[in-house]
């Protein structure tokens, strides 16, 4: 665990705190050439720190009223847009203009244009939804330090299960909405899993909480010979569009035992969602589920652990805080509850990138006291 790293020593680094701080020394830094530009840089990273939650409102703003699609089909200016969008043309040109500094649109005299950035965030499945489905944990944080102490209530933490439908009647298109999110941005999820994990020598995979078989059709793509199965609760598993020959098997997996068959079971962003005893638990049921030789595949978003991350420790981190249920966990973390369930051969963290996922593997010992071992490969 991190917490219990030996304290580094402290001097050297409060002194080059000390140093950065002084206003002589910047004022000298400013002048000398080389490290001016270290100070240009580093003031205007302390700006964007400063100003992020700006960014992200205007960048709601261009989603919800569908900015980027309407340029998608051609240059305009503000008055063009305001009218259409029933903004005033003055407001309307602050937004094109905030929208161009962001390089998601270009600006050509008084017209804009959509950006690459643009055209790419517009493509990219389910991030429309997903900045959408943000103004919850806005919500959430809007008084950050509660939200630290742990003395506000997130709303985050009812979205999910009200959802799915876990806190009463649920609202088909809300429903619809959010399961299409999770799915689509599951396939980026796979593509950057599959993209660094092999599964060739595996005959029998089962994806536990593959909630409705993207990861699984993903794997089809690449293995379509390898034999598939999933494996989430009841209600989940009955709504898996999935090809007639893919087992599925609805349970839980807190009170019910894993089926066993597949030499490989995959954990695609489960893990995060729970209490560190929830997952010993469930590792132990996939240790127990595996034959000896057998792999399990953990792919989620996972902290920097010693070496934070800019993604994944501020966003995941508190988007997993605020729901309250699990945490995101560093590779060093994931690897002690694998040992701890018995697994060896745990993997460094596979991918690049973080902000989608990493991915570990770890394997049931072959040779165990008293147990035979299974070739798998
Ligand atoms: C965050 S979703 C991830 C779904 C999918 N693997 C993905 O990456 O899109 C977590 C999944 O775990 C499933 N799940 C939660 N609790 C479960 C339980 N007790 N037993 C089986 N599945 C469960 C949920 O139904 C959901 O499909």
């Amino acid at each position: 665990m991190d917490a219990g790293a030996p304290p580094q020593p402290l001097r050297p680094a409060g002194w080059i705190n000390r140093l950065a701080a002084s206003p002589r020394f910047q004022a000298f830094c400013a002048r000398v050439p080389g490290l001016s530009g270290i100070a240009r840089r580093e003031g205007a990273a302390l700006f964007d720190l400063m100003q992020g939650f700006v960014q992200s409102q205007m960048l709601t703003a261009l989603v919800e009223l569908r900015v980027l699609h309407l340029l998608a089909d051609g240059p305009s200016d503000a008055p063009a847009l305001a009218a259409r969008l029933n903004v005033p043309p003055d407001r309307m040109q602050v937004l094109l203009q905030a929208g161009a500094a962001m390089q998601l649109l270009r600006r050509r005299g008084t017209r804009y244009a959509l950006a690459r950035r643009g055209a790419a965030f517009i493509a990219v499945p389910g991030l429309e939804d997903m900045v959408r489905h943000h103004s919850v944990l806005y919500a959430d944080l809007a008084d950050p330090v509660a939200f630290v102490r742990g003395e506000s209530d997130p709303d985050l933490a009812r979205f999910w299960p009200y959802v799915f439908g876990a806190t009463g009647p649920m609202d088909a298109d809300v429903t619809a909405r959010y399961s299409r999110l999770m799915a689509d941005s599951q396939r980026l999820v796979a593509e950057e899993a599959l993209a660094h994990v092999s599964l060739s020598g595996a005959r029998r995979l089962m994806d536990v909480g593959g909630g409705t078989g993207a990861f699984l059709r993903a794997v089809r793509a690449r293995y379509p010979a390898l034999d598939l199965a999933l494996f989430d609760l009841p209600d989940v598993v009955t709504q898996a569009a999935l090809p007639a020959d893919i087992a599925r098997h609805g349970g839980s997996f807190r009170t019910d035992p894993l089926p066993g068959g597949a030499d490989t079971i995959s954990l695609v962003r489960v893990l995060y969602d729970h209490a560190d005893d929830t997952v010993l638990a469930l590792l132990r049921k996939v240790h127990a589920a595996l034959p000896p030789g057998g792999r399990v595949l953990i792919v989620e978003p996972m902290s920097g652990g010693a070496r934070p991350d800019p993604q994944t420790d501020v966003y995941f981190a508190v988007y997993t805080m605020a729901m309250q249920t699990g945490r995101t966990r560093s590779p060093a973390e994931i690897a002690e509850l694998l040992r701890k369930a018995g697994f060896d051969r745990v993997s460094r963290p596979m991918g690049q990138r973080a902000y989608l996922a990493r991915a570990i593997t770890a394997q049931r010992p072959a040779q165990e006291k008293g147990a035979q071992s299974v070739n798998v490969g």
